[in-house]
């Protein structure tokens, strides 16, 4: 009796077979695509949290899901030097940090994604972007290692550093893996700011109380410094990797220097130098890419700019080589970026940003009401020829005409002193490339 239903069997069977092949086949191409948009962590590989965090952390998540969905719309800015607006998405960004390869962009915001923008794309008009999610939380900051392969993000509930993997895949585009562990919490404080050294030696974290913290890239501390300075503003590495500075409540800014052996193992951290001068607390400052120079602008109402190429071993002080107003510090809170030249100065107080040249000090470009809230990054491209801002949904690129307007300055005075014809040929190249790009923006005169 049985007999004769076997073949019926087997066919069923082969069918069923069949169709489990390819429903598997589908999800795997699914996968590939919406990997694009995905980075895979799993709820359960993260880090052990007591059940109280856990509801805390939920309710907190809620509530920013409620203030998200009663969110205006977009703001609204035009200016004739406005080169781009990145608009993908769809919480305020925080952060922003430029990879030194200048390939890429990356943001953060508290949509609970990190976009990964092609820098390429910025002068086009659609503006291609990669999205890595941040499970069950969001990032408050992000920073690319050096090779550009990774990145490292603060976590706003979990209190942590978490690294993700950037990996090429075979279609061009990139995966993004979070590392099972995130860093021990470590920090008493909100943190302000975090780093990674160029050399990939060390990452730094940095929270408001007076706590700096020196990691190695696995995550055991290698150092902590205190500020001494009541509370930190601001903290950052150096360019160059060697220092690591603050700013705070004191008005200075302290600088250490981070060493490490021959062999590369860390020795100490030893205070350098600092920058005296203002008289009252000091809101921000920044690095030239050469570490050579840096830029600071306190609640005193002034910026400076100083000369930090220093021999701090022989008691040698940083010069100050600048001072401007800028009356808007002494009663708001103001963040500022220098060009890695260190031609431009940009200053942001509220959701304005001023531009000003640091050979005469003089103020050149004002953008008003570029943000919807108040600016909570900024920063220049690695060229030095755009200057980009954040502070709600959308990053703003600006054409940097002061920087232009410096190189061909700079340009007319080495062409007279030039004393051979290929330098003079290579200058008046420069010359050239600069005034173009001026009178292409119609800013030729000023
Ligand atoms: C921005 O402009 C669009 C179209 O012109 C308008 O619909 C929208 O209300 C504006 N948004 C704001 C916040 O003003
Ligand atoms: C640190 O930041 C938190 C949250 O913004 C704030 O409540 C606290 O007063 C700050 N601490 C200091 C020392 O500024
Ligand atoms: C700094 O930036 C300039 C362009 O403004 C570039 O020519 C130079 O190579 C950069 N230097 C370093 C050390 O990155
Ligand atoms: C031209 O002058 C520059 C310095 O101004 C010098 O470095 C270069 O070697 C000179 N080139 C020739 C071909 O003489």
């Amino acid at each position: 009796m049985e007999l004769p239903q076997m073949p019926e069997l087997m066919g069923l069977s082969l069918l069923l077979g069949l169709l489990a092949l390819m429903a598997t086949a589908a999800v795997a191409r699914g996968w590939l695509r919406a990997e694009e948009e995905i980075c895979s962590r799993s709820a359960g590989q993260k880090a052990n949290g007591f059940p109280l965090d856990k509801s805390l952390k939920s309710k907190k998540q809620k509530q920013q899901q409620r203030i998200r969905k009663e969110k205006p719309q977009q703001h609204n800015f035009t200016h004739r030097l406005l080169a781009a607006a990145l608009k993908s998405h769809s919480g305020d960004i925080s952060c922003m940090d430029f990879s030194s390869n200048g390939k890429y962009l990356a943001t953060c915001a508290d949509d609970r994604t990190i976009r990964i923008w092609s820098t390429k794309d910025f002068l086009q008009r659609e503006h291609r972007s990669m999205r890595a999610n941040v499970e069950l939380d969001h990032a408050t900051l992000v920073r690319f290692s050096p090779d550009c392969r990774a990145f490292i993000v603060w976590l706003a509930s979990g209190d942590t550093l978490r690294v993700f993997k950037m990996t090429k895949r075979e279609d061009g585009g990139y995966t993004f893996t979070a590392t099972p562990e995130d860093f021990p919490k470590k920090h008493k404080a909100p943190v302000i700011n975090i780093g990674i050294a160029d050399t990939g030696k060390f990452i730094m974290t940095a929270s408001n109380d007076t706590t700096i913290l020196i990691w190695n890239l696995k995550g055991q501390v290698l150092s902590t410094i205190n500020t001494n300075q009541m509370n930190n503003i601001h903290a950052a590495i150096s360019p160059c990797s060697r220092f690591v500075a603050s700013c705070g409540f004191t008005p200075d800014v302290k600088v250490w220097e981070v060493c490490f052996g021959k062999k590369g193992d860390f020795q100490e951290v030893v205070r350098a130098f600092e920058l005296k001068g203002h008289s009252a607390a000091v809101h921000f400052f920044a690095f030239s890419n050469d570490s050579r120079r840096m830029a600071s602008v306190s609640k005193d109402g002034t910026w400076k700019l100083w000369d930090t190429d220093v021999e701090y071993k022989k008691q040698q002080d940083p010069y100050l080589l600048r001072t401007g107003r800028f009356e808007e510090a002494s009663t708001m809170p103001c963040r500022l970026a220098l060009s890695p030249d260190a031609q431009v100065l940009a200053l942001a107080s509220g959701s304005s940003i001023h531009l000003y040249n640091t050979r005469r000090g003089e103020k050149e470009e004002c953008f008003e009401q570029v943000h919807g809230e108040c600016i909570t990054d900024l920063s220049f491209d690695i060229t030095g020829r755009l200057l980009a801002s954040c502070g709600d949904r959308a990053v703003r690129l600006f054409h940097n005409t002061p920087g232009h307007r410096a190189v061909v300055e700079e340009m007319q005075g080495l062409l007279k002193r030039a004393s051979n014809e290929s330098t003079r040929q290579r200058l008046q190249q420069q010359l050239t490339q600069a005034q173009e790009a001026l009178k292409s923006l119609g800013a030729l005169k000023k």
